[in-house]
């Protein structure tokens, strides 16, 4: 086993887990059993433990003690850039796989809540760690995990093999799961959705769980618990936020600022008005997943200035509508514009008007019921649902 310089380290890392109340007794052994040291390649770019950003790349070939270190640390580490097209040191533009934070993998293990003899699914092979991990709980032979990248696929069943671990790793689009080796009792995504495919609940046994993390467009994520009924409908509760890689099929097209202001100088038209919410306010992973809920089909961009005032943007995907949202530190009010059919500075503050009259729930209290006439979001129980406009 590799040894460690700084940070956690391989015996540092299962009892830091275990304090945070992610690392359960029941799964040691596992932890023990399957090192995470042998799904990661050698060429990572660290995360951080409460954030989305990435370090510069750590090559384990070059510095095999901060690769180590890296390794043996609670977070998150990316391994592949812009679905394999970066090449190079640097930083990619958007990261596409990764082998996810242990607090994280733990975490979403002991919502899964996996029994001896089950049978499960996850979507998202990644490094193979989770697979490994679901493979010595369960038994190889009762584990299937699809991966969508061919290349990334490939290096999982190595180390999985290396770990000496044989759960079935397939290529293709995890949305379809996999219809031959269904019912499941249990499938668990690593990529993130915004809608939960079909396929995973009719693959789900009856009383059977499927854990995946959930997040709008706009913005903020957390992982859903749902339960399968008997009658096909999927019910739960969210459990934690999360920050993962979006299933690449779900990903969506952010169009260009230019897209919205089409070569003429702000306001372009577009209607002044004024507010109070300020658009700090908003920008919390909370807040901005509620507003999200109520405002499909949004998106925001910060484009910040030298002095610490920003413009908060608001886009509509299908190019028509915008609103800005001039912030400044000291002010109680604030310069919008907004242009087009959706009034999205009134969206927001009615979103966040909603929250607040509800007295700020946090995301433990909202839950996602999905079924043959889609998904709905709810607060507290599944007929109080979020309102959510059709656009
Ligand atoms: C965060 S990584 C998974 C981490 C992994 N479970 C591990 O233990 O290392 C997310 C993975 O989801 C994969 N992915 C994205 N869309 C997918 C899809 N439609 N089907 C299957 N895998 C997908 C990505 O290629 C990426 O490898």
């Amino acid at each position: 086993m590799t040894t460690r310089t700084e940070g956690a380290g391989p015996s540092g890392l299962a009892p830091a887990l275990m304090k945070t109340g992610a690392l359960t007794s029941d799964w040691l052994p596992t932890f023990d059993a399957v090192p995470r040291e042998l799904f990661v390649p050698d060429r990572i770019w660290p995360g951080i433990a409460d954030g989305t950003r990435q370090t510069a790349l750590v090559d384990r070939t070059k510095d095999p003690g901060a690769w180590s270190e890296a390794v043996y640390s609670d977070i998150p580490l990316t391994t592949q850039w812009d679905d394999g097209r970066h090449s190079g040191d640097g930083l990619g533009i958007t990261p596409t796989s990764s082998s996810s934070m242990p607090r994280m993998v733990f975490s979403m293990l002991a919502d899964l809540d996996v029994q001896e003899g089950h049978r499960v699914l996850e979507v998202g092979t990644g490094t193979g760690w989770n697979a490994g991990l679901l493979a010595h709980r369960v038994g190889g032979a009762n584990v299937v995990s699809v991966e969508y990248d061919a290349d990334v696929s490939k290096a999982a069943i190595q180390n999985l093999r290396a770990a000496g671990l044989a759960p079935l790793v397939l290529v293709g689009d995890g949305r379809l799961g996999h219809a031959n080796s269904a019912p499941f009792d249990r499938i668990i995504a690593t990529c993130s959705v915004g809608e939960v495919p079909r396929a995973w609940i009719e693959q789900t046994r009856p009383g059977g769980v499927i854990v995946a993390p959930w997040g709008t467009e706009y913005g903020g994520e957390y992982i859903v618990r749902l339960v399968v009924g008997k009658d096909g409908t999927a019910n739960g509760s969210f459990t934690r936020s999360s920050a993962f890689m979006r299933l690449r099929q779900q990903r969506t097209n952010r169009p260009p600022f230019d897209a919205y202001l089409k070569g003429q100088e702000w306001p372009a038209g577009g209607v002044r008005g004024v507010t109070t919410l300020a658009p700090a306010d908003i920008g919390g992973w909370l807040a901005q997943f509620v507003i999200g809920l109520q405002m499909p089909g949004a998106f925001w961009r910060a484009e910040r200035y030298d002095d610490g005032t920003y413009t908060l943007w608001t886009y509509s995907t299908d190019t028509k509508s915008w609103a800005s949202a001039d912030y400044e530190p000291e002010a109680s009010e604030y310069v919008v514009v907004q242009s087009g059919p959706r009034k999205l500075w009134d969206e927001t503050e009615a979103a966040y008007r909603w929250w607040k009259q509800n007295d700020r729930p946090g995301f433990d209290r909202f839950g996602l019921t999905v079924d043959g006439d889609g998904e709905r979001v709810w607060l507290d129980s599944p007929d109080n649902l979020v309102p959510r406009p059709s656009v």
